[in-house]
Order: structure tokens, then sequence, then C-alpha cells
């Protein structure tokens, strides 16, 4: 059945887990549907993570269709969420006409990054009928490098404030990214939409991987990264044996070919 985020904020009320991973394409999306994940993230991460890009900001809006359009396309029971890219929700305007066409993708939900100088955007979102994910903590379309945020008391508070002001003005699910775990453990118990984490501790309502770290694709491995399989290893030989076995004209045998 299709989770709405009713299903979502649900979990967070009983006190189960909520689970999110990125993805990009049809074909992994299908697998973490099919595994019975909440909910898929089409991150602007699809920009350094699938096309080669160097930074999320260059990640365009006809990128983020192009990949949420795919990502619906396979998925059936899980909640998706998609990012407005980089500059995409600089106005109001921008921000509405940009959602719009995401959520004609098939997106349920709407992803922005910013502390709470993006409240009044994220209220003029909620007020046109979006569903809205905020983002704090460490912004990839921001900030230039991971870093731990709120460490001091006073980006903690500004951290802490910034979440409860989004929460206020309609944001319905908040992502805290990079935060101490005492911090995002406040943020969470403070607010009554669920929070998703990475990096941010295990207090957090879910948690949140970019898949090509979660698989064992990226070649980084981060601090707060489990590689839960060693996808490029297990690629690299399928490719190795497929090369070979056409070289040595063993593939294709028999049993692949038609008399
Ligand atoms: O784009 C992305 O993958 C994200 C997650 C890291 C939360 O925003």
């Amino acid at each position: 059945m299709k989770k709405t985020i009713n299903h979502i904020a649900q979990k967070k009320k009983t006190g189960y887990p909520i689970t999110m991973v990125t993805a990009y394409d049809f074909p992994t999306a299908q697998v973490l549907d099919e595994a019975g994940v909440d909910s898929v993230l089409v991150g602007d991460s699809v920009g350094t993570n699938c096309l080669g890009y160097k930074s999320e900001r260059e990640v365009t809006m006809d990128d983020m269709a192009h990949h949420t359009s795919a990502v619906c396309r396979a998925v059936r029971n899980a909640f998706v969420v998609a990012d407005l890219p980089y500059r995409g929700a600089d106005s109001a305007e921008d921000a509405l006409t940009n959602a719009k066409r995401l959520t004609e993708c098939g997106a349920d939900c709407v992803k922005l990054e910013g502390w709470g100088e993006k409240a009044d955007i994220v209220r003029r979102l909620a007020e046109n009928g979006f569903t809205v994910c905020a983002h704090i903590g460490y912004n990839p379309q921001q900030h230039n490098r991971p870093q731990l945020f709120g460490k001091d008391a006073g980006q903690a508070a500004e951290l802490f404030d910034g979440a409860k002001t989004l929460c206020d003005a309609g944001a319905t699910l908040i992502v805290l990214e990079m935060l101490p775990n005492n911090l995002s453990r406040k943020i969470s118990a403070a607010l009554p939409i669920p929070t998703i984490g990475i990096g941010s501790g295990n207090a957090c309502d879910g948690q949140v991987l970019v898949v090509n770290d979660l698989l064992g694709m990226s070649r980084r491995l981060f601090k707060h990264v489990r590689r839960f399989a060693n996808q490029r290893e297990k690629m690299f030989e399928a490719f190795k044996d497929y090369i070979d076995a056409v070289k040595s004209r063993e593939f294709p045998g028999e049993d692949h070919s038609w008399k």
C-alpha cells in the first residue's frame, strides 16, 4: 500500500524508526521499494553520485525532473521525496513552480535546504498544498565541505530555533544532517514532526543514507556511513568475468544461442 505522510508521521508517534534511502534510477528504486523502505529520496546527491558533477550546485531542475520521474515509475509503496535543486527555491515563485514540476513527475513531497531563513518559502509551499521536508545542518548546496554543525551553544540554539520555525511554517518532515547526537535528540524530542538523521546519531525518528554509500559504490567512506555491501567490487568482478568470457569465446555458449 502506498505510504503517505500520515504513515510516516504515525511511525514517530508509535516509536518505529523511519527508513529512507536515496535513489536516482528505476531499478534501484524498484529494489528499495520491494525491500520495504518507508521513503525514497531523489536527492540532489544525484549530481555527485550519478552524473559525475563536482558539486550539488551543478544539478538542474531538468536533472531532478528526469530522475524523479524514473524513480516514481518504479515505486509502488514508498513515500517519494524529491529535492529542489540549488537556487530552485530562491523565491517563493520559483519554489512553487519547481515543486509543481516535481509533484507532476510523481513526488509526494519536496525537500529544500536551509535553516530558519527558508521559513517563508516553506510556508508558501505548504499553503499551496505541497508536502514539505526541510533540511538543516550540513547543507551541501551552501557549505563547501561536509562538517559537523551545532558544536557550540550559539549555533546549536540557531539550529534548534530554525527547526522549530520551519516546523511552525508547515514542514512535515525535517532532515538533520551532521549534528551532534545530543542536539538531534533535543530537536527530535521537541518537534511534533519526524526528524530524519544522516550523520546525526540514532535519536532521530528515522535515518537516511545515500544509496551509493550504503551499497559500497562510492570510493569515499564517511564516518557516518556503514557499507552494507561491497557493490563496487562485485561489479568489477562481474565485468572482468564477462570481458574474459567474451575474449575467450566461452560466452555465449550453447545455452545462450539458438540453433
Ligand atoms: O541529496 C541528498 O542525498 C540528501 C541527503 C543526504 C539527505 O539531501
